[in-house]
């Protein structure tokens, strides 16, 4: 999994105005030792919620029936710009952050950086400064002291694609087409995820399987079967959900909220997620039968219109980002774009094998429209986040044999019906109903 993040910069001009340093609050936090697993848990829940908005005003559709985003990263790159913001941008992006309920806010997100090297997550950060321009050196010094976002001069498209290139471990190319001249910084970064099972699947059983994508409708995947898969499982009547946790290699773990078809929705659920809270009632693992499509999503989308709904629409017109230099600036883009590919890869295959039967062992198919997010254990900060409500959006749609009440709970089989299975098929031409 990766993700790549950037804001462009634009300058409008080269009006003077006199520089007037405000006490600055990111300093009176200090160099305090490692953080708490309490303040971990306050960062965790400020980056949630903003995910959780981001996600709510993110138009998904049968043009673009899948999101994949870091709310992570997106906090990064945020809380960056609101280093070099005054006044009510500074406000407005601190609001959105959720930082009051964070005390130190910098400092304690900067703070993870570290701990993330302890897991499979790679975070790559840098500012990209167009020669000539004139930055302020405490916003220099901020952003590298902060969140080790290193200034390099800006020279050509080439070369930031091959840094995203390179940071993405190629899963991300040619990532603009142009850079325009008014660009005068960037501030970027990239998140790395190469996430293994702690419990592989065994690719010989994947094998095609229906997935619902509404009453009428379903599309054919591959599916990845287990027969005995530990995993802790929650049904949450409030949710109108299956909650389930499938762990991750390096104290991550990955939730797969399944609203239950005919009571509730993505949309419907989302509003009523909280991480915190499933991590408490999620019981013990059970050995189960799992059915997970294989997937791989890439998703690439301008946060223009997501950020201007959440409040931040100032950001683009006139926002004071006075700390970042003395002439007006505004930033022209917020781009984000990310790959996640879940397929049958783990670290080992380990507790299948030393499992006693049970008589019944429940289902836990992922067979209609779902969220996931991928969550670090110890801070519970959402390094990713998704809905997927079309995993095979280049494969043609099927008709439903069977209306969709009973998906999650039986392994139906493939309804009769097209399978034309043609790759250069695109989501929004298929749109047969
Ligand atoms: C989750 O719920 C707990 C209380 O149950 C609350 O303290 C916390 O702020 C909630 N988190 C989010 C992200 O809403
Ligand atoms: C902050 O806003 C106030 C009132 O809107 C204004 O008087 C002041 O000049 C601004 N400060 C800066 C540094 O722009
Ligand atoms: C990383 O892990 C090691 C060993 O588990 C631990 O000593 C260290 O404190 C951890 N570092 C961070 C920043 O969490
Ligand atoms: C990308 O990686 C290659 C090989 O490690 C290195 O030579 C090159 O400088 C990197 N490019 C950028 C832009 O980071
Ligand atoms: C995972 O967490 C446990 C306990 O919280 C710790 O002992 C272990 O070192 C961590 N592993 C990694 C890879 O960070
Ligand atoms: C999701 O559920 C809500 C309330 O149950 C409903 O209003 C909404 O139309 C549903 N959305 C979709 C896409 O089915
Ligand atoms: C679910 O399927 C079973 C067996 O196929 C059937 O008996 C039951 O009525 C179905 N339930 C619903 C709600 O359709
Ligand atoms: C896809 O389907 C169309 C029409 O059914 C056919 O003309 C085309 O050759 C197919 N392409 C591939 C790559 O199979």
């Amino acid at each position: 999994m990766n993700l790549l993040f950037l804001l462009c910069l634009c300058s409008l001009g080269m009006t003077e105005e006199p520089s007037t340093e405000a006490p600055d609050e990111v300093h009176s936090c200090g160099t305090r030792p490692l953080l708490s697993t309490e303040e971990r848990r306050s960062i965790g829940g400020a980056v949630e919620r903003l995910g959780l908005q981001l996600l709510e005003n993110l138009p998904i559709g049968p043009q673009q029936p899948n999101v994949v985003l870091s709310p992570l990263s997106l906090a990064l790159a945020l809380a960056q710009l609101t280093l070099g913001a005054r006044n009510e941008t500074q406000k407005l992006l601190l609001k959105t952050l959720h930082a009051h309920n964070v005390p130190c806010y910098h400092h304690t997100l900067g703070g993870l950086l570290p701990h993330f090297r302890n897991t499979s997550l790679e975070v790559a950060t840098r500012m990209y400064l167009r020669p000539g321009f004139e930055v302020k050196l405490s916003f220099v010094e901020d952003s590298l002291a902060r969140y080790q976002s290193r200034p390099v001069p800006l020279v050509s498209v080439e070369e930031v694609n091959q840094w995203v290139e390179n940071a993405t471990k190629g899963h991300i190319s040619n990532f603009l087409e142009s850079i325009p001249h008014d660009v005068v910084l960037m501030l970027m970064n990239a998140v790395y995820f190469k996430g293994e099972w702690q419990t592989r699947f065994d690719p010989s059983v994947t094998s095609k399987g229906v997935f619902y994508l509404d009453n009428h409708n379903s599309v054919s995947v591959d599916m990845m079967k287990s027969a005995q898969y530990p995993l802790r499982l929650l049904d949450d009547p409030q949710l109108e959900a299956q909650v389930a946790s499938f762990p991750f290699k390096g104290n991550t773990s990955f939730l797969i909220v399944l609203p239950m078809p005919g009571r509730g929705n993505v949309s419907s659920v989302l509003p009523k997620l909280n991480i915190s809270d499933l991590y408490r009632r999620l019981p013990q693992e059970k050995i189960m039968q799992v059915n997970l499509p294989k997937v791989k999503l890439q998703y690439r989308q301008e946060l223009q219109d997501a950020l201007t709904s959440m409040g931040l629409g100032s950001l683009f017109s006139t926002p004071d980002l006075s700390r970042i230099s003395d002439g007006p600036l505004r930033v022209a883009s917020i781009r984000h774009a990310s790959t996640v590919e879940l397929s049958e890869e783990g670290v080992e295959a380990s507790a299948t094998t030393v499992v006693t039967t049970t008589r019944s062992i429940s289902l836990f198919s992922v067979n209609s429209p779902f969220l996931f997010t991928l969550v670090d254990d110890t801070s519970l900060v959402p390094l990713f986040m998704g809905i997927v409500t079309n995993p095979a959006p280049d494969n043609d749609r099927m008709v439903n044999d069977d209306p969709h009440v009973n998906g999650t709970m039986s392994d139906q089989p493939i309804p009769a019906g097209p399978r034309v299975n043609n790759n250069s098929v695109t989501g929004s031409t298929v749109e047969v109903c």
